[in-house]
């Protein structure tokens, strides 16, 4: 598993804050901006949609992770999520990432400040994920 560069990491912020602006969430108001980095270097987006039928909602990380698979993605590196105080991605979001990278670097972004507030893999966030192949 390749270590994302700091440019990339710089970047990954970048996008997951910029990005955030687009987020659907008048439900909660909580806006969550995701940028994923693939091993090809390529970055992807996405932001959460909610629903009126708040259970349809997706989270901004499967937004992101269904857009970089739809661009033939094969494995992440690193995910930045932005958030207001950071937050970590939800026990979904963890499995459906680990998917794709089990060992990917998560960047967890103060989307107020830009600072990086904490970094982990994945599998530090999800240890013992689940894989059908291994
Ligand atoms: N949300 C995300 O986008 N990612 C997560 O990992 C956790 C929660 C969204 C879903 C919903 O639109 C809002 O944050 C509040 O839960």
């Amino acid at each position: 598993m390749a270590e994302p560069t700091q440019d990339q990491i710089d970047e990954l912020v970048a996008v997951a804050i910029a990005v955030r602006g687009m987020a659907y969430a008048p439900f909660s108001k909580f806006y969550v901006g995701a940028a994923i980095l693939d091993n090809e270097g390529r970055v992807f987006s996405g932001v959460n949609v909610e629903n009126s039928s708040y259970g349809l909602t997706i989270c901004a990380e499967r937004t992101a992770a269904g857009t970089a698979i739809t661009a033939g993605a094969k494995e992440f590196v690193a995910v930045a999520v932005a958030t207001p105080g950071a937050a970590a991605p939800c026990g979904a979001c963890r499995q459906f990432l680990y998917e794709f990278g089990p060992r990917c670097t998560v960047l967890l972004v103060d989307s107020e400040t830009g600072a990086v507030k904490h970094t982990a893999t994945l599998d530090e966030f999800l240890p013992s994920g689940f894989r059908l192949s291994s």
